[in-house]
């Protein structure tokens, strides 16, 4: 039994897409998140950059004790996860993006065409195409498109609205029409939130989620190492490196919960 915390982060509120998902499948277990709402997006930045930022955030979870580490962002984990292992190696590290793949891998054949959305820096990685060919024993049809305009958006709190759909289509009519995509799979942890305007829009789509099938590699790592926790009175701790308004709203709709509930804190790391 291990009843340290888990640590999350993602460069803003996308990551917090997959702490459902985890306080459904594994209750007991708290954690610690980290979003560096200050440096939102990641996903257009330079690889560098990421990683020195990343390298921050890591430094943070792992000084407060987590017992493993959830890249809740699967730009950081197309460009970083090797080097958050290699620079924290007493800690389990894991990403979103070996997961999702092994979904796709399981689920799909080659009579599906799979459109892969994601940032710039995660589609320019190819790191899903390598991951999910190297998990499937059939050659699939994939096809990538980066839609860098979403997470700013999301951010902003503009979802469920004209311009949100506006952008969607903008990206994505044209993609899902050229291949006759009959599979999305949502390659950012911040486009979950996007999932009603998706369904609604192109409604014949299926949808594989990121932040969904973390919580099951999360709980298959904890298995293994036999460090699951057992009942206990620590709370959940949510930390930004900018504490805005927005913020704090959106975390209260993905959680569903009132402000006082949470414990919301912020920290800057870029010192
Ligand atoms: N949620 C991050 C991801 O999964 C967003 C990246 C960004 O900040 O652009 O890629």
């Amino acid at each position: 039994m291990d009843n340290r915390p888990i640590g999350f982060f993602d460069s803003g509120v996308g990551g917090l897409t997959s702490i459902p998902h985890l306080m459904h499948l594994l209750p007991n277990e708290k954690i610690i998140f980290f979003a560096d709402t200050a440096r939102t997006p990641y996903g257009s930045k330079s690889p560098d950059t990421i990683k020195t930022f990343t390298r921050q955030i890591g430094s943070f979870l792992v000084k407060n004790n987590v017992k493993m580490i959830v890249i809740a962002c699967n730009t950081v984990s197309a460009t970083c996860l090797d080097d958050l292992r290699e620079a924290f190696p007493d800690t389990p590290v894991i990403g979103v993006i070996s997961p999702t793949s092994k979904v796709v891998a399981n689920t799909c054949t080659s009579q599906d065409n799979i459109g892969i959305i994601a940032t710039k820096v995660t589609t320019s990685s190819k790191a899903y195409e390598k991951t999910i060919n190297r998990k499937s024993s059939e050659r699939l049809n994939l096809f990538s498109k980066a839609c860098p305009a979403f997470v700013p958006l999301i951010e902003e709190g503009i979802i469920d609205n004209e311009i949100m759909d506006l952008t969607i289509k903008y990206y994505l009519d044209d993609f899902i029409k050229e291949h006759d995509i009959n599979t999305l799979v949502l390659g950012c942890t911040h486009y979950p939130l996007l999932t009603k305007n998706l369904k609604r829009l192109y409604p014949h789509i299926k949808v594989i989620s990121s932040s969904q099938e973390v919580a099951v590699a999360i709980k298959y790592e904890l298995a293994k190492r036999d460090m699951f926790a057992g009942p206990s009175d620590l709370e959940n701790v949510f930390y930004a490196s900018d504490l805005s308004e927005n913020f704090v709203n959106m975390i209260q709709l993905i959680l569903g919960k009132d402000e006082h509930e949470l414990n919301i804190n912020f920290k800057n790391l870029d010192i």
